[in-house]
């Protein structure tokens, strides 16, 4: 069968080499410890659960809800906006459920790009922002994060002619995979940026209830005047641990909101009536506790991946946020040799390169393991590494 050829790059990419190596290893029957996924590995809290279950017992809740989902769920999340941000949105116009952000971020791009219209996008960046765009046939301008720019990108870098083409720019903070967290100033030179060059703003702030140090994260439509140049796209994927339940949202231009309900009203007929009544209880503030008791747990992963590491000399940049620790590779090795020769040896990382190519020389480990198997992990680092770098009067030397 001839696979159209906007998929076919999809088959040959990064991470269908880590699902073969994944498969491999099990094969093998090496014990792995898989710290590869961004999925939380901890359950919703119960409350959650509970209003799930007694909404589905309830006969009337298996309805097509429609694109723009529920009253009740639209005013839960403008609530929690006015609550977390102190930003004011209209319920009505400037709100949009989604089934998980995933499905806004992807399904944007079919709002506004045409086949060979240019998005701005982050390298390394969330791989949905290149393959939503490679559906629509649209061009990627990488614009890439550095750790000597905090993991943010430099607008003055991007020419002229690019800014000039570009109809959107996709950002994400805090951020996946370098863990970097934006300052509202960075924001508003993103809006003034915007501005000058007739470009759409799409912030992803899926991570932003996991920040581990204050200040919280800041909202993209904190800053002045962002409103009128875009959106940001929220899930209660991380915060709430409902990955599974498909529910996030987005709020901003109601412009840009209108065309996308008109891509999504023409493919999806609307988010199950439980998972809609759950996550406005859910931002009501009732989970409030429970996602505190998750930044906790993460925190300390993050804390015994760090220090253990650190015994073996492998440094790294404590995360402010997220559920990730972005890592320079510590061999000689590129991103996906180190990550596959640590595979082997029974822990699973992300190469950086799976995310862009200014991921090369990093690997990206995800907190999403209880404690006692992110100590084995570390311990399978250690020995890893000791086993590899050999050490003489001059300091590290490696094999
Ligand atoms: C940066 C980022 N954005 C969006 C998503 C999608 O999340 P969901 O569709 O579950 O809301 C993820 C998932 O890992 C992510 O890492």
């Amino acid at each position: 069968m001839n696979i159209a050829h906007r998929i076919q790059g999809f088959e040959q990419s990064i991470y269908s080499r880590l699902k073969e190596l994944k498969e491999e290893i099990f094969r093998e029957g090496t014990a792995l410890i898989d710290l590869s996924i961004g999925t939380p590995d901890m359950a919703p809290p119960e409350k959650i659960k509970r209003i799930i279950s007694d909404c589905a017992l309830d006969s009337k809740a298996y309805d097509y809800t429609l694109t723009r989902g529920t009253e009740q769920i639209r005013q839960a999340c403008a609530d929690w906006y006015k609550r977390r941000f102190d930003v004011e949105l209209d319920p009505q116009s400037e709100v949009l459920p989604l089934m998980g952000s995933q499905d806004g971020l992807s399904h944007i791009f079919w709002a506004f790009v045409d086949k060979g219209d240019y998005v701005l996008v982050p390298d390394p960046g969330y791989p949905i922002y290149s393959d939503g765009l490679a559906l629509v046939e649209g061009i990627k301008a990488p614009m890439p994060l550095k750790e000597e720019n905090h993991y943010l990108p430099d607008l003055s870098s991007i020419d002229g002619h690019t800014a000039q083409k570009a109809k959107m720019m996709m950002l994400n903070y805090p951020n996946n995979p370098t863990a970097a967290t934006a300052p509202l100033d960075f924001f508003q030179e993103v809006v003034a940026f915007a501005k000058k060059n007739n470009i759409i703003v799409c912030h992803d702030a899926a991570y932003s209830e996991l920040y581990f140090e204050e200040p919280k994260p800041p909202s993209f439509l904190q800053a002045e005047g962002a409103k009128g140049v875009g959106v940001e796209f929220h899930s209660l994927s991380k915060t709430y641990n409902m990955a599974g339940a498909r529910l996030g949202f987005i709020v901003g231009n109601a412009e840009i909101i209108k065309a996308l309900e008109t891509v999504k009203s023409n493919i999806d007929y609307g988010i199950f009536r439980p998972v809609l009544s759950a996550g406005a209880a859910a931002l009501s503030g009732i989970c409030d506790e429970a996602a505190k008791r998750n930044r906790e747990v993460y925190k300390k992963r993050r804390d015994i991946w760090i220090a253990g590491c650190a015994q073996a000399g492998w440094k790294m940049p404590v995360s402010q946020a997220s559920m990730y620790i972005w890592a320079p590779v510590p061999t000689q090795q590129d991103s996906f040799s180190f990550s596959k020769d640590l595979a082997k040896a029974g822990v699973m990382l992300i190469p950086g390169a799976a995310f862009g190519k200014h991921g090369e020389g990093y690997v990206r480990i995800g907190l999403v393991q209880e404690e006692k198997e992110i100590e084995k992990a570390v311990e399978i680092v250690r020995d890893f590494l000791n086993k590899r770098i050999k050490k003489d009067a001059s300091g590290i030397e490696y094999e």
